[in-house]
C-alpha cells in the first residue's frame, strides 16, 4: 500500500494515476476527499499510515518543515519515503528553501528507513498564475530580468517519483529534478506566445515596485523579504541549473516548457 500526501496537487494529482495504472494499491490522503488526514492532526495522520509500506511525502509551503515531522513521527514502521524537497535545499545563501526542508530530508535520512529525496527547481505549473494576464491582454510582471530557471514539468517530476516508489533502484539517491533547458520569465512568455498563438509580452518589475506591490496585496514583510531574496538569486544566476536526474530516472529526456505548455494550456483553452 502506497500512501500518497498532497494527493490532489500538483504533483500529486498526476502522481496517483501513474501508481493506480502499475496496479499499486494506493491511499489518496487529502483533507477534502479519498482518506481525509491533516499533517495537523496526529490521529487522522496515524489512521493514514496504517498499514501502509511506503509514503510520498509532499508537504505544501508554508509549515513544511512541521509536516514532514509530523509523518515522519507516526511512519516509522513504514519501509520507505520518498520525500519531494526544493532544489538548493542545505546550500548556503538558501537557509529559507533549507528551513523549510531541510529538517524533513534530514530526519528521513537518519530515520533507518528507505528513503529518496527529489529536489525539484521551479515547476513549469507556476506559469499559471500568469493566467490573469494572459485572458485580460495585460503584461507579464517580470521580476527576475534575463535571470533563468530550469523550468521542470510537474508530470517529469511525478514520474520520476512513481519509479522511486514502485522500485528499489533509487533508494537512498537525492535528484535535483529540472527541465532540459534554461528559461528567463521572457522566454518563457515567448514560449507561450508560440503556443496560445497571440502576442504576449513582460514588464520588468524593479525589486521596489515588487515590494510595493506585494505589500498593498496584503503579503506580510516577511514573506515579502522571502518573495524578493528569490527574485535576486534568480536574477543573479543563482538558479541557472540542468541536471540530466529526470532523464536518469526515466531514461528519456525531460519535457519542455513547450510541451507543457501545449498540453496545458490548451486544454485550459478548450475549457473555458
Ligand atoms: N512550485 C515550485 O516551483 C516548487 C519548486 C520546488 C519545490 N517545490 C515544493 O513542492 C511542494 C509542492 O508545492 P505546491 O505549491 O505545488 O503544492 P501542492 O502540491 O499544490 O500542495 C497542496 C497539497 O497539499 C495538501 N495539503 C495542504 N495542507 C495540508 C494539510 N494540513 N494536511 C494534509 N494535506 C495538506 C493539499 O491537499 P488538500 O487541500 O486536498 O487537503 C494539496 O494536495 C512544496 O513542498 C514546495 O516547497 C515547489
Amino acid at each position: 500500500m502506497i500512501l500518497v500526501t498532497g494527493a490532489t496537487g500538483t504533483i500529486g494529482s498526476h502522481l496517483v494515476p501513474l501508481l493506480v495504472d502499475s496496479g499499486a494499491e494506493v491511499r489518496v490522503m487529502s483533507r477534502r476527499q479519498g482518506f481525509r488526514a491533516d499533517f495537523e492532526d496526529a490521529d487522522s495522520l496515524k489512521r493514514a499510515v496504517d498499514g501502509v509500506d511506503t509514503v510520498f511525502l509532499l508537504s505544501a509551503p508554508g509549515k513544511t518543515a512541521e509536516h514532514d515531522l509530523a509523518l515522519l513521527d507516526v511512519a516509522q514502521h513504514v519501509r520507505k519515503v520518498v520525500k519531494i524537497s526544493a532544489i538548493h535545499t542545505g546550500t548556503p545563501g538558501f537557509e529559507l528553501t533549507s528551513s523549510w526542508h531541510l529538517p524533513g530530508e534530514e530526519a528521513l535520512r537518519s530515520s533507518g528507513l528507505m528513503w529518496t529525496i527529489l529536489r525539484p527547481t521551479t515547476f513549469a505549473s507556476n506559469a499559471l498564475v500568469w493566467l490573469p494576464q494572459i485572458e485580460a491582454g495585460e503584461p507579464i510582471p517580470s521580476y527576475c530580468g534575463d535571470g533563468t530557471n530550469g523550468v521542470v514539468d510537474p508530470r517529469d517530476i511525478a514520474a520520476v517519483a512513481a519509479k522511486a516508489l514502485l522500485t528499489d533502484d533509487h533508494d537512498k539517491q537525492t535528484y535535483t529534478l529540472t527541465g532540459p533547458q534554461l528559461l528567463s520569465t521572457p522566454q518563457q512568455v515567448e514560449i507561450l506566445s508560440e503556443v496560445l498563438g497571440t502576442t504576449l509580452t513582460t514588464i520588468d518589475i524593479s525589486p521596489d515596485q515588487a515590494r510595493v506591490s506585494m505589500l498593498a496585496q496584503g503579503m506580510s514583510p516577511e514573506s515579502v523579504d522571502f518573495m524578493l531574496k528569490g527574485f535576486e538569486i534568480v536574477r543573479n544566476g543563482g538558479n541557472a541549473v540542468v541536471t540530466d536526474h529526470v532523464e536518469r530516472v526515466l531514461g528519456r529526456p525531460p519535457a519542455t516548457f513547450k510541451d507543457w505548455a501545449q498540453d496545458t494550456l490548451n486544454t485550459l483553452a478548450a475549457k473555458s
